[in-house]
């Protein structure tokens, strides 16, 4: 599958297409008024856009200029993962936190989530530890860091 459309750092002005992304890759996908929630002064969103679709996003959690980002949530339209796609948009998304002056970056995985721990040790992050009953159905979670 050939990599169409452009990648580029949201503004928050065009969330419905992201929010029909993040319905169609989670099975628990955020409400409306979550998404409407987010801040632009506390949180920094990013996209893989292709005409009036999305294809892919990245949002992260800053607080001002702090030098850690903590990903809230990467995902990419089905049909677009494991093709490749994801390692071109996290090469864009990391060179725009560079900008940013952001230093390193965290997540929370779920334990089963086998394909997003690939793709998250793939891209360089390590995991600093298992955090148990981390998710609200008792699930673990892997903490993990990359180093920017
Ligand atoms: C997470 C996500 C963005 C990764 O993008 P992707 O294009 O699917 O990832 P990639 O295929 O580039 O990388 C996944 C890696 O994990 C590996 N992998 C896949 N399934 C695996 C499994 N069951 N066990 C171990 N490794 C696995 C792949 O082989 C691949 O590594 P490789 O390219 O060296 O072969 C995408 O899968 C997605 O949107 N998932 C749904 C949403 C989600 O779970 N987001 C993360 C939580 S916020």
């Amino acid at each position: 599958m050939s990599i169409s459309g452009d990648f580029l750092r949201s503004d928050f002005n065009q969330l419905g297409p992201l929010i029909e992304l993040d319905a169609q890759a989670f099975p628990f996908p955020w409400s409306a008024q979550q998404w409407e929630e987010l801040n632009p002064d506390h949180h920094l969103l990013f996209c893989w856009q292709d005409r009036n679709r999305a294809n892919g996003l990245a949002l992260f959690g800053r607080i001002g200029r702090d030098s850690v980002a903590h990903l809230l949530k990467i995902c990419l339209e089905p049909a677009f993962q494991g093709k490749g796609g994801s390692t071109e948009f996290w090469i864009f998304v990391v060179k725009q936190l560079v900008d940013l002056e952001v230093k390193s970056i965290f997540l929370e995985v779920e334990e089963l989530n086998h394909r997003a721990i690939g793709f998250y040790r793939k891209v360089g992050f390590r995991t600093l530890r298992l955090s148990k009953n981390f998710y609200s159905n008792g699930s673990n979670a892997l903490i993990m860091e990359l180093t920017l």
